[in-house]
């Protein structure tokens, strides 16, 4: 099922938006001209990640500063030693839509 989660429009360049679908929230990052869309909760403990950073394609946690990799949710320093879910993203209409 293709799900659109928001406009292409709603971005600068290297910004990103909570967006919750069905009771969950999704982090939509803008990095130059890509779109990526990640699970918005750090695996290491509950903390949201959109309150962290961008950094070229990766989100830093706020919390205690692990990365993640944006392409593949990979955790890329400890403490968090769990990936995120990254999803595949595809453009439709204008909108970033992901598959589920
Ligand atoms: S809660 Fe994200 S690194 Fe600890």
């Amino acid at each position: 099922m293709i799900v659109p989660l928001c406009s292409k429009e709603d971005f600068t360049e290297n910004s990103m938006l909570e967006i919750v679908h069905d009771g969950h929230s999704y982090l939509v990052a803008k990095v130059e001209d890509e779109f990526f869309v990640v699970d918005n909760m750090c695996s290491h403990e509950d903390s949201e990640l959109i309150l962290g950073c961008l950094k070229d394609k990766t989100i830093k946690c706020s919390l205690h500063g692990s990365y993640f990799d944006l392409e593949t949710g990979e955790a890329l320093n400890e403490p968090a030693d769990e990936p995120i879910k990254a999803y595949k993203t595809l453009m439709k209409d204008n909108n970033i839509c992901i598959e589920l």
